[in-house]
């Protein structure tokens, strides 16, 4: 899987990936993660890559151009199929579902917007999909291209160790993952409950399950409803 990020903050994309399992897979080769600077595609002798909003109004607009130049540099090496992702509060929230979709992909392309948006143009002439990580606003698309990267990643075969540490962890069934725990037996006073030490398959698997039903209800019954 290649990822492709167009962001005016390469490092703190590529920063911020290189770490724990995500850097193992780039090590190993099982994904790569190429930034793209959109202000080395700046044609202002400032270097600038934004402009005041037609129209009036706060804040700062990033240019078609550049970041159209930018996509252009790279777009030779994309797959046919290969979707340009902007990272916009506007888009569709990111689900399990979406990440699960993605990691079959090859390669992907993320476009980070910042100041007060993006010049629509662009967006019509690149983007394919919009994508949200919440309701909330952030300075700018780069956290929420990291997580997307991160969650995909994690569901490309032989990124995790185990095929199975993502069979019954939260969301799969839209239910949440049932408790975990690790020695020592006693903590604080509170003990494992009896059942994980019983050895006894068919009524873990039980447990497990019930576990899952009673968090999901207490604590996203939201999910429950689908
Ligand atoms: N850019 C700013 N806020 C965002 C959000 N919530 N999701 C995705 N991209 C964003």
């Amino acid at each position: 899987m290649k990822f492709y990020v167009l962001t005016l903050f390469p490092e703190m994309v590529l920063d911020g990936l290189k770490h724990s399992i995500i850097k193992r897979a780039c090590d190993e080769g099982k994904i790569s993660i190429e930034a793209i600077n959109i202000r080395d595609f700046s044609k202002n002798k400032h270097n600038h890559i934004d402009d005041y909003p037609y129209g009036g109004g706060a804040g700062m607009v990033m240019q078609a151009q550049p970041i159209y130049d930018a996509y252009m540099s790279i777009k030779d090496k994309l797959s046919p199929n290969c979707p340009v992702i902007y990272m916009t509060p506007q888009g569709k929230t990111f689900k399990q579902e979406k990440a699960k979709s993605l990691a079959k992909l090859e390669d992907m392309v993320i476009l980070c917007g910042h100041y007060e948006g993006v010049d629509e143009r662009v967006i019509e002439e690149i983007v394919t999909d919009e994508i949200s990580i919440g309701d909330f606003v952030l300075t700018g698309g780069e956290l929420a291209a990291m997580t997307i990267i991160d969650a995909v990643s994690r569901l490309i075969p032989g990124v995790l160790n185990k095929e199975a540490s993502f069979e019954d962890e939260s969301f799969s069934d839209n239910l949440l993952e049932y408790p975990q725990y690790t020695r020592p037996y006693e903590f604080l006073g509170r003990k494992v409950p009896d059942v994980l030490l019983s050895g006894h398959h068919k009524n873990i698997e039980k447990w497990r399950k019930e576990q899952s039903i009673l968090r999901t209800k207490l604590k996203r019954p939201d999910l429950l409803e689908k």
